[in-house]
């Protein structure tokens, strides 16, 4: 068997466009969902992370607001931008990006935000509706997840799904998802005790572990659908080579750019077992700005109540 890739930007094409006729629809309404990003300091991947939002925002005809505070702001900085955009009547969606600096604290922003506006899930109130089955804004990458099985007619019930990681933004939420789509579902995390022979045991085996190309062949049943999560850059021409081969176009990659990006999976040993795979990049990536675009449209609605 050779899988067959799953085409995360396709199918974030075809979410965006759904999004982009919705807004249509709610602007004649005279409703203009809008989403503000809040960037604490200048890091450049972060920065280059929100600018990707402002413009898809723009694309979709999205109000985009940026707020920037200075790398030395404090907590109660943060807390009095975050408050200020609670009260703002034309903000319907909150994110906060990642990573805050250390000196802020994560939690407490997070739990600032205002649930009905927390487009990034990760609101305890909006967690606790998810383990209720009764999310209304889940986290962007989990969403985005299952949204690519969805379209890519992937059987869930009954299914055997085994989730590789057990963070707050991935594993957990994907999991519970997981789980209300009536699969069964095990998490496993860097203490589980053979690891590749719980893998082989499942349908489904989502990557989100955050290292480099670890998950190999004999992870994998033959025909089981694997998702990469995983978003690890590599800087060594001899990985790349060990990773994809001498005469492969993702070297040719490296030679122009010094860096490549590279999954939690070993896409060339894991091709010829799974039956699909969602590639790094192009897979899981473009999906979770999508569903943020979705995400903001939904607590546009809910808040409006359109
Ligand atoms: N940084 C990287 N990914 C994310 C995300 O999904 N949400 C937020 N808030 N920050 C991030």
């Amino acid at each position: 068997m050779t899988a067959s890739f799953i085409d995360g930007t396709a199918i974030a094409a075809h979410v965006r466009d759904s999004v982009g006729t919705a807004v249509e629809a709610l602007k004649a309404k005279g409703i203009d969902p809008g989403l503000a990003v809040v960037l604490v300091g200048a890091d450049p991947a972060s920065a280059s992370y929100v600018g990707m939002k402002a413009r898809m925002c723009k694309r979709l005809g999205i109000v985009s607001r940026r707020v920037d505070l200075a790398g030395e702001s404090t907590t109660a900085d943060v807390l009095r931008t975050v408050h200020a955009l609670n009260e703002d009547a034309g903000i319907d969606g909150i994110l906060v990006q990642l990573p805050l600096p250390a000196r802020v604290d994560k939690h407490t922003v997070l739990e600032s935000v205002l649930p009905a506006k927390d487009v990034d899930g990760f609101h305890s109130a909006n967690i606790g509706s998810l383990v209720l089955g009764r999310e209304a804004l889940v986290a962007c990458t989990p969403s985005g997840i299952m949204e690519m099985l969805r379209a890519s007619d992937v059987r869930l019930e009954g299914a055997r799904a085994v989730v590789l990681g057990r963070s707050d933004d991935v594993g957990k939420p994907l999991a519970l998802l997981l789980m209300h789509a009536n699969a069964t579902v095990t998490i496993c995390h860097s203490r589980t005790k053979d690891l590749a022979a719980v893998t082989r045991e499942a349908d489904i085996v989502v990557a989100a572990i955050g290292r480099t190309a670890m998950v190999t062949s004999e992870f994998i049943k033959e025909g089981a659908v694997v998702i990469d999560v995983g978003s690890n850059q590599v800087s060594e021409r001899e990985q790349v080579v060990r990773l994809f081969g001498e005469d492969s176009p993702r070297l040719e990659q490296f030679d122009q750019r010094g860096y490549i990006w590279v999954g939690d999976v070993h896409e060339r040993d894991v091709l010829p077992v799974a039956s699909m795979l969602s590639p790094v990049p192009g897979g899981v990536g473009p999906m979770t700005i999508a569903m943020l675009m979705r995400n903001t449209l939904t607590a546009a609605r809910l808040r409006r109540r359109d």
